[in-house]
């Protein structure tokens, strides 16, 4: 695909190829991601970042990755913050914001909103999330971690075994993500949820025209017993018509130090997109996972900064240019990364 000046709404507007070239950017953004390197390429360039949703990293990843690059970032928070709460039109906002900033970042509740408003904007829009619909840098930054995590082993996305587990009806990351693995050959997906949150029946439909081997399965124990990859997922709660309906499926899959041990081939990678649920009643992840060296969740988290970063630099192509306007950064660094 080209790039440079489009707006990037759904995993499905990827070929192979693309995917391949947002990765090898993303490699290339590692240096000043992890703050050996300042680049300035962006200087001058304004990010609209538009949260309407609940959300701490993606909104804060793709501010950090633009000011990463040198650039600023304006926030909406909110509807209550903005005129949407005084009857504005997603039409009305998008010609006015995109008026004030070079790319925009957005989340909404609504399925759908994202390209509406991108399809009024006269600025490219990325989709930060629309809904249960599809989460797009979400499940780039989870493939990327996946294949980073894998390449020491052997083994890679194509051949992938990946279970994944929780509320797959509302996750709108499994739902990118599943897309995106269509790209791929030969994956083995275990979906692992209750039966009344099961992944979309035209979402597993598009897996097997792939030529994937799909499962389904209501028991976590046998299901991530011969699989690279558990990824785990949060009951949507804010999607569900009461908390009480949420309570039900609540801590139904919990993967612990134990079960881990106990059920999972060795160096097995366990994901999650977070927030993980920590309460008492869910603990999809237990936090005594938190010493396995097989827990990704926070590479995944770092991940995110470099894919978005890739993702920004493309779209206002810029690749070439972000080493020229470089050095080496002035402060101590060492140790985080
Ligand atoms: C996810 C989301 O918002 O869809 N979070 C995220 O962006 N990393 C997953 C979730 O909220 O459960």
């Amino acid at each position: 695909m080209q790039f440079a000046g489009s707006h990037i709404l759904s995993v499905t507007q990827f070929e192979r190829a693309d995917v391949e070239r947002i990765f090898a950017v993303a490699d290339r953004m590692q240096p000043y991601a992890h703050r050996e390197r300042v680049t300035k390429v962006l200087d001058g360039a304004i990010l609209g970042s538009m949260f309407f949703e609940p959300s701490t990293r993606t909104r804060v990843s793709f501010g950090s990755a633009f000011n990463l690059l040198g650039g600023e970032v304006r926030e909406t928070t909110g509807f209550e913050n903005s005129a949407i709460a005084k009857g504005e039109s997603l039409y009305d906002t998008a010609r006015v914001l995109s008026g004030y900033s070079d790319v925009i970042a957005m989340r909404h509740p609504a399925e759908g909103s994202v390209a509406e408003f991108a399809a009024a904007s006269r600025v490219p829009v990325i989709n930060g999330g629309d809904g249960a619909n599809e989460h797009p840098s979400q499940a780039l930054l989870d493939l990327y971690t996946i294949k980073k995590e894998l390449a020491g082993r052997g083994r890679g996305i194509d051949q992938l075994r990946i279970a994944m587990v929780g509320d797959l009806r509302y996750g709108r990351t499994v739902h990118s993500l599943c897309k995106l693995l269509c790209l791929f050959k030969g994956v083995q997906v275990v979906l692992v949820s209750p039966q009344e949150l099961c992944m979309p029946p035209a979402i597993v439909e598009e897996l097997r025209e792939a030529g994937h081997d799909v499962m389904t399965s209501e028991v976590l124990e046998a299901s991530i017993a011969h699989v690279d990859i558990v990824y785990s997922t949060r009951i949507q709660e804010e999607r569900f018509s009461s908390q009480q309906e949420a309570d039900l499926y609540r801590g139904r899959f919990r993967l612990n130090q134990s079960i881990y041990t106990q059920h999972c081939e060795p160096n097995t990678v366990i994901m999650h997109p977070l927030p993980r649920d920590s309460r008492d009643t869910a603990r999809e992840l237990d936090d005594d996972l938190n010493d396995n060296p097989n827990l990704a969740i926070f590479r995944q988290t770092d991940n995110g900064v470099l894919v978005r970063m890739a993702l920004f630099a493309l779209v206002l192509d810029v690749v070439e240019q972000v080493d020229a306007h470089a050095r080496d950064v002035n402060w101590y660094t060492a140790g985080r990364f």
